[in-house]
């Protein structure tokens, strides 16, 4: 067990575990979530969220670009059916405002967040799309395009380890006035999730999982009468996601000012934490509610088959002016870093599923060529 960590918490964890103490996945829920203190919800509101940790949306609009050109690919191949494009997890709508501002197939854009706190009060007003922060505002009855990048991650996981006598939930306690892990027999629910995957930690070897991944991805299939469902994470298959020669350790994480750490009890609600997604929850989900896999790929593969490179920032720097050809190269730079084999462009998966559209001959599925 490590020692007790950092400073004294913040008033609203403590005020909680003079009482008792809670999960780790608890733990996340309130730092994220909670809604004066948490890190996506309350607290840090006014402090820019892309100082932690930057996406592929804020690291380039041709990220949303791309994304609208799938948008496009597929209103055609539904030949001119209404098409609604839904970002899930939309965080401050940079994303479903870039798809909006490039796709042009006339249809209707919704943005949805449990915590609509970082889209700023210009983009709420936008005519053209529509915030909310229920999966009922997914229009029904029309082909949607829902996307969705970094969503899954942000769902709090519990952390288990796997003892000599069977598998520990951990848990957060507090030790002399600071922050410390505590651990009981996990719940039948965690006991299940691996037993029923045929996985069987090794002993020592932390792990990070959560029911919800399978859940919310159905919550969002039951919705989608007819369209695609297309999904950036970051997460591995079942095999990869517990394989003890790689990840003994599990693979919640925190990100302040652009570094990934594993001090996960540092500034509770100041910092994002984050665990990997199962992706054989999610496509196991939507098989089971009627959808059909078209793909899974990492990030660049994806980007480069649907057309990314067909934007303007990938061709060469014509500007004379120096200053505007030094920020065109910064543009294009960020651009590529999208795409690139390392980085995000390799490390964040995609997958496609769809429902009531064609099986095959997707501009994406070219990535499997
Ligand atoms: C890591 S951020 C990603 C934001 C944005 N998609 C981006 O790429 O910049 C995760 C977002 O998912 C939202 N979120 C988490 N769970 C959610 C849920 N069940 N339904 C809707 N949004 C959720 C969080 O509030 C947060 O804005």
């Amino acid at each position: 067990m490590t020692p007790a960590h950092g400073g004294e918490p913040p008033a609203f964890l403590t005020a909680i575990l003079r009482g008792r103490d809670i999960s780790f996945r608890e733990y996340v829920e309130l730092c994220l979530y909670d809604p004066e203190n948490g890190y996506y919800t309350g607290g840090s509101a006014s402090r820019a969220r892309h100082a932690d940790y930057i996406t592929s949306p804020a690291i380039s609009p041709v990220f949303g670009w791309a994304l609208g050109r799938l948008a496009r690919e597929m209103a055609g191949r539904l030949e001119g059916a209404p098409v609604a494009v839904v970002d899930i997890g939309c965080g401050d709508g940079t994303l479903i405002r870039a798809i909006a501002d490039s796709c042009g197939v006339g249809p209707t854009y919704v943005g949805i967040d449990r915590s609509l706190s970082f889209v700023s009060a210009e983009l709420r007003e936008a005519r053209d799309i529509t915030f909310a922060t229920s999966l009922d505002a997914i229009p029904r009855g029309m082909a949607t395009l829902v996307v969705s990048n970094e969503l899954f991650d942000a769902i709090p996981a519990s952390r288990v380890v796997r003892r000599d006598d069977g598998l520990h939930e951990l848990g957060v306690t507090l030790s002399d006035g600071r922050l410390d892990w505590c651990e009981t027999t996990a719940p039948a629910e965690l006991v299940d999730y691996f037993a029923s995957r045929g996985i069987e930690l090794r002993v020592g070897q932390f792990a990070d999982v959560t029911p919800e991944w399978g859940k919310a991805y159905g919550d969002i299939c039951d919705r989608v009468d007819r369209g695609m469902i297309v999904t950036f994470d970051y997460g591995f298959p079942t095999k990869q996601l517990f394989d003890p020669r790689i990840r003994m350790y599990g693979t919640a994480a925190a990100y302040r000012g652009h570094e990934v750490h594993r001090d996960l009890f540092a500034s509770p609600g100041q910092q994002d934490l984050t665990a990997h997604v199962n992706f054989d929850d999610l496509e196991r989900s939507g098989i089971g509610a009627g959808f059909t896999t078209l793909e899974f790929t990492r990030q660049a593969r994806f980007l480069l088959s649907i057309g990314i490179t067909e934007h303007p920032l990938f061709a060469p720097v014509e500007e004379r002016n120096f200053g505007a050809a030094l920020a065109k190269q910064v543009e294009r730079e960020n651009a590529r870093r999208l795409v690139l084999p390392d980085g995000i462009g390799d490390e964040i998966r995609v997958l496609a599923q769809g429902k009531g559209v064609p099986a095959g001959e997707w501009s994406f599925q070219r990535s499997r060529i």
